[in-house]
């Protein structure tokens, strides 16, 4: 497992497309715990752990965390919706309640990381 406070390469800006979205395990956790949704040049990262039941994972799929409209990210598990810009639930039984951010970084090189501080040991 990567130790804390280390940056762990997720993918390349260029292997998310515009309006994607799509989950990482950097902690090798066994599952994916981390979701990236890119919109043009911004990738918005979120913690896969919905503030509904105790940080159920969201997807519905491998890597399919948004609505048919992909404007929201959406909880498989009893349909919340969540801004993808503020991670503010808009919609289902967490209204109000937000998704946690995790940290990232895009380098030059385009490649996209992730901060892992404050990540919970497994
Ligand atoms: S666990 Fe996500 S909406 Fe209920």
């Amino acid at each position: 497992m990567p130790a804390k406070g280390t940056d762990v390469f997720l993918c390349r800006l260029d292997d998310l497309a515009d309006g994607a979205s799509r989950g990482f395990d950097p902690g090798r956790t066994g599952q994916d715990t981390v979701l990236l949704v890119r919109r043009g040049a911004t990738i918005h990262g979120w913690r896969d752990a919905c503030p509904h039941h105790g940080g159920t994972p969201m997807a519905w799929r491998k890597d399919a965390y948004l609505n048919a409209a992909r404007d929201r990210i959406v909880c498989a598990a009893h349909g919340a919706q969540f801004d993808i810009e503020t991670g503010v639930c808009t919609l289902g039984p967490c209204l109000g309640q937000r998704l946690q951010p995790v940290e990232l970084t895009v380098t030059a090189a385009g490649n996209i990381n992730i901060r892992l501080e404050g990540e919970e040991e497994t």
